[in-house]
């Protein structure tokens, strides 16, 4: 997978990416890990591949959102929901590996079915732990291998779901080393458990 790449698929799923995302097993989800940044009117979250916005209508009011994306196809999808959300939402084009923001500048940060699609998901947490403040809550919804070796059957579908944008066989703990973070916890959340919540702190982080 590589950002060109990204960049075409997901402007190709932009026209009907909401019509499979507002499944209801994907909005439990989505409640359940935002419900785990235990966001407060004035918290800075930055949401990292924000998409067409799918997070925003579960946000509670007052906080101030920044939300980013590689693809301007699904940012302007996000944009329409801007008028419907209590929140003040500030969406730019970036790279999820090289985050336009100074350091220790977020208070939370939501990484939802993000780190299966970018190229570089190890240098997109590395930004995440940089633009993070030291007691900032990071959510992760997504899907990863636990770390077992993928079956052949599963390395061939992966050819496929990779075309299509997401790949199948990333683990967490390959990402996560010598990041400075840890596992706080880890719930299955959709599908059987196939797509997880993830709660991440700094390892500096003194609050539960
Ligand atoms: C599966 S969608 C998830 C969108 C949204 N977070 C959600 O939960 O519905 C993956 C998103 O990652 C974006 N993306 C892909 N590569 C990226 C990169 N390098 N930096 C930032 N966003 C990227 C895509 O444009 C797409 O909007």
């Amino acid at each position: 997978m590589n950002n060109s790449w990204n960049r075409i698929i997901y402007r190709f799923w932009s026209s009907f990416y909401d019509v499979m995302i507002n499944l209801s097993p994907f909005q439990r989800a989505r409640q359940l890990a935002i419900s785990r940044l235990r966001l407060q009117a004035g918290h800075r979250l930055l949401i990292v591949g924000i998409g067409t916005g799918a997070d925003l209508p579960h946000l509670p009011p007052g906080v101030e959102v920044v939300g980013i994306d590689l693809s301007p196809a699904m940012l302007k999808v996000a944009a329409r929901k801007l008028l419907e959300c209590d929140s003040s939402v500030q969406l730019v084009i970036a790279d999820a590996a090289r985050l336009p923001f100074p350091s220790k500048c977020f208070d939370a940060v939501l990484l939802s079915l993000i780190l299966s699609v970018v190229p570089d998901a190890s240098a997109c947490l590395e930004e995440v732990t940089r633009v993070a403040n030291p007691d900032c809550r990071i959510v992760v919804l997504d899907k990863f291998l636990h770390g077992e070796t993928p079956s052949l059957l599963r390395r061939l579908l992966n050819v496929l779901t990779r075309f299509f944008g997401t790949d199948i066989n990333r683990n967490l703990e390959a990402m996560l080393a010598g990041k400075g973070m840890k596992v706080v916890s880890r719930v299955p959340a959709a599908f059987g458990g196939t797509y997880e919540v993830i709660e991440l702190r700094h390892d500096s982080c003194i609050h539960d």
